[in-house]
């Protein structure tokens, strides 16, 4: 028999199918609730509501685990490379030695942006944010690359998703480039997608770049474990976006400008900025202080997950690759190390913490990692966006192909002034 659940309202009751998944908890269908009720269920912010069936990620928040298409997360950023997530993620199966050839082929001849492009960058001031650069460009890809918008066709939707990856890195780095006033580095396709993706951004055009495959791997690694998340704000905004029939380069880039914000994609830069002011060991029982003070909007950066509610898996890895990277630096004495070691040993043992589940989550180690391997911390955001078009490329095909896809319209308990009657101006004393 199936599953149900009961709501009573004012004496009746209504019947709601409980729908299983394949791992983690069921849902209790609530859409034919209002049309059977009249009544709708309020969920600010989303903590009860699952918006979509979806088989791309799966989290354990109290385990502390995650899964790309039934892979341990962390076996993935061990194992294999980012290009075969992406492949993962858009096709649901690990590619196999000649899907891997065709596609890493398919992504690494795509690399190069219209030459047009860069009069467009030239419209921005020059010390733009390079992710305000890239919330524009990303959707003025749509501009550039018309042929392969059309939403209903199978076809331009892998075009225009293979056009993504294999761009969306390019159009980081120019943004990069043009915000210090450097010339701006085309792809070079004898690297593979990170090396290639440091040497835009790190590369001059007077010297041969040489990359350093520690880091190179470092960033794979970290690509990885950015590359999806399930239904995160940038993910449910590109699908929100995207519901509306709108061309994949627009609900991309809605992704990016929900990604920037400090709660969400913008909070790497935001953790190493706290690191750096708290500067000392020293000091960290006054700032653990501050974060436990209900009256000070200070928070632990990096601390905190609404699914994760146990170590995020993700942390452990990016913690391991920081000690990999600032060894091959010769820095693992390197102070901003040190207040973060220390920091996560004390949060981890003080009450306030353990009470609330904080643990650190993926960014408390991903800004000094790739502050140490070069990147400004302008461009924490942007390396985390490049990563998970990956996801939402996969989120985006995946909405287009469930059958119960319909615009997103979620509805509101409405608190505002009742009807009431207009004054005209000359009425109104
Ligand atoms: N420092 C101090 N207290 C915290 C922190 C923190 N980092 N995070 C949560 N809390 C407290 C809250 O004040 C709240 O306390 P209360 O119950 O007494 O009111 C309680 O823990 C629950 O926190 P919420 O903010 O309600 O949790 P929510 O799920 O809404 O938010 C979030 C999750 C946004 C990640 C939050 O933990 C946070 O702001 N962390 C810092 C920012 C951060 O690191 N963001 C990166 C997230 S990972 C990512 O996007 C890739």
């Amino acid at each position: 028999m199936s599953k149900k659940a009961i709501i009573s309202l004012d004496g009746q009751n209504f019947d709601l199918p409980i729908i299983e998944g394949s791992v983690g908890p069921d849902v209790i269908d609530i859409s034919k609730l209002y049309a059977q009720s009249g009544k709708f269920t309020l969920d600010p912010g989303f903590t009860s509501t699952a918006s979509c069936q979806s088989s791309i990620t799966y989290i354990d928040g109290d385990k502390g685990e995650c899964y790309y298409r039934g892979y341990p997360m962390d076996v993935l950023a061990e194992k294999s490379s980012f290009l075969e997530i992406v492949h993962l993620l858009w096709t649901g199966s690990l590619p196999t030695k000649a899907e891997w050839y065709e596609y890493s082929e398919a992504i690494k001849t795509h690399t190069m942006v219209h030459e047009q492009m860069k009069t467009f960058f030239n419209g921005f001031r020059r010390g733009s944010h390079p992710m305000a650069i890239l919330t524009s460009v990303v959707a003025a890809l749509s501009a550039f690359y018309p042929d392969s918008i059309d939403v209903n066709d199978l076809e331009q939707r892998q075009i225009s998703a293979r056009r993504m990856i294999a761009k969306v890195p390019t159009l980081a780095a120019m943004a990069y480039k043009y915000s210090i006033g450097q010339p701006f580095i085309y792809p070079d396709n004898n690297l593979d997608y990170c090396e290639n993706f440091m040497q835009m951004t790190f590369g001059v055009p007077t010297e041969k770049y040489k990359v350093n495959k520690v880091f190179s791997k470092a960033l794979d690694k970290i690509f990885i474990l950015h590359a999806d998340h399930e239904q995160n704000a940038s993910t449910s905004t590109v699908r929100l976006a995207a519901s509306s029939g709108v061309n994949p380069f627009a609900s991309i880039s809605a992704g990016f400008t929900s990604l920037w914000g400090p709660l969400h994609g913008g909070a790497n830069e935001a953790a190493l900025n706290m690191l750096k002011e708290i500067g000392d060991v020293k000091n960290i029982p006054e700032y653990v202080k501050r974060a436990k003070d209900k009256n000070d909007p200070f928070k632990l950066m990096g601390f905190g997950h609404r699914v994760y509610k146990n170590y995020d898996p993700r942390a452990k890895v990016m913690q391991k690759t920081c000690h990999d990277v600032l060894e091959e630096l010769g820095r693992k004495d390197d102070k901003i190390l040190q207040v973060a070691i220390e920091l996560e040993k004390i949060a981890l043992q003080d009450d306030y913490f353990v009470e609330k589940k904080l643990y650190p989550n993926i960014d408390f180690y991903s800004g000094i990692t790739l502050s140490a391997m070069g990147f400004p911390a302008t461009m924490f955001t942007p390396l985390f966006a490049v990563a998970r078009t990956a996801g939402w490329i996969a989120h985006w095909k995946e909405m287009y192909l469930d059958p119960q896809n319909r615009i997103g319209r979620p509805r509101q308990l409405y608190i505002g002034e009742k009807p009431r009657q207009f004054l005209e101006l000359k009425d109104r004393d």
